[in-house]
């Protein structure tokens, strides 16, 4: 049984965990960095990289504490080397490989968009691949054919925003502060899905993209009208999104050979909305459905320590050298798309 040690700093959460190879998390530590990006209503990169600088040393010392552990009980350090914010990767793959190195202990570097796509795993042993995963979060709206560590196939992505984006934007349109996305979901709850005419854009399309941008300007015109009411807008908003996520992963099931599993990750998989439609989706399908436990949609080092144990166990590891990278596709092949550039 292997136990490896994750780090998370490529966002706004400052997270270490221990994770074992039987899927225990032996500890875990986050620290939302919320309060301090709130003012900007979104997240300041240069505030963020000096958050996991003076905090990232002491959690990994407090997650060791809580697990009554020493470095020398680690087999092997995980860290996030991108896509994300790149002064909060640099201080958590810094920091790995001061630890790597004083320890004589392997390196891993984790792409943050592995954590999120094998993070089922953890939660579900039974979970084989290949799946179709839906890596749904603030700053990635794929997807994805998972075959194995480091195989993905990417089927789809999005043109312009994220739906965390369109989320958090929205929920700004509609004063109610950031992160916007739990919060235009309880607002969602008391309004009508039907109430505010919004459009769905590239549902029906023959290009198995997502677009979102359109969704957010409606949103805004929407507002800006003074005709309906921000729940009713919520509500619409979220069954819109909901719409064009359903009609985009049942085009891309259609695309490719049978898989075991639908499986939805990321932030935005906090949804539950979402998350029933999705499921409902699988039944129609013959498919399992998994969803990680909400802690595990959000960043957090858990999924990071636990891609970390699935490398280890094919006795990869990455030299001290390795760099960090802002943007890494998971599917190297898999052409840009137009308007997608800000995308990883
Ligand atoms: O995966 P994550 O923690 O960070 C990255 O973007 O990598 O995802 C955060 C995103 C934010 O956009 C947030 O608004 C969204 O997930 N989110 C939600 C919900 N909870 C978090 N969106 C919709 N409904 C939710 N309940
Ligand atoms: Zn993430």
């Amino acid at each position: 049984m292997s136990t490896i040690l994750g780090i998370e700093s490529s966002c706004d959460e400052t997270a270490a965990a221990l994770v074992t190879s039987d899927r225990t998390i032996l500890a875990q530590r986050i620290a939302s960095q919320d309060e301090a990006h709130r003012p900007y209503g979104g997240v300041v990169p240069e505030i963020a990289a000096r958050a996991h600088a003076e905090r990232l040393a002491p959690l990994i010392e407090a997650t060791l504490a809580d697990a009554g552990m020493s470095l020398d009980d680690v087999d092997a350090i995980a860290a996030t080397a991108g896509p994300g914010l790149i002064g909060g990767v640099m201080v958590g793959l810094v920091t790995a490989k001061a630890l790597a190195m004083a320890t004589g202990k392997p390196l891993i570097a984790v792409n943050h968009l592995e954590g999120h796509a094998l993070s089922p795993r953890l939660a579900d042993a039974a979970l084989e691949y290949p799946y179709m995963l839906l890596l749904v979060s603030g700053g990635h709206c794929q997807i994805l054919l998972v075959e194995g560590v480091g195989k993905f196939r990417r089927l789809a992505t999005t043109i312009d925003d994220a739906l965390g984006e369109a989320f958090d934007k929205s929920a700004k349109l509609l004063g109610l502060g950031y992160p916007g996305g739990p919060a235009m979901e309880r607002l969602a709850r008391e309004g009508n899905p039907r109430g505010v005419p919004l459009p769905r854009p590239l549902v029906g399309s023959s290009e198995p993209h997502f677009s979102f941008a359109g969704l957010k300007s409606a949103v805004m015109r929407a507002k800006q009208s003074g005709l309906y009411t921000d729940a009713d807008i919520a509500a619409a908003f979220q069954q819109a999104a909901i719409d064009c996520l359903i009609d985009r992963t049942r085009r891309a099931l259609a695309s490719v050979g049978p898989v075991n599993a639908l499986v939805v990750a990321g932030g935005v998989a906090a949804n539950k909305a979402i998350r029933a439609s999705l499921e409902a989706l699988a039944t129609e399908h013959r498919l399992d459905f998994v969803a990680p436990p909400l802690a595990l949609c959000t960043d957090n080092a858990a999924m990071i320590a636990w891609a970390g144990v699935e490398r280890f166990a094919l006795g990869q590891s990455d030299p001290l050298d390795v760099a960090a990278r802002p943007r890494w596709p998971l599917d190297p092949e898999a052409g840009a798309v137009r308007g997608a550039g800000v995308k990883a």
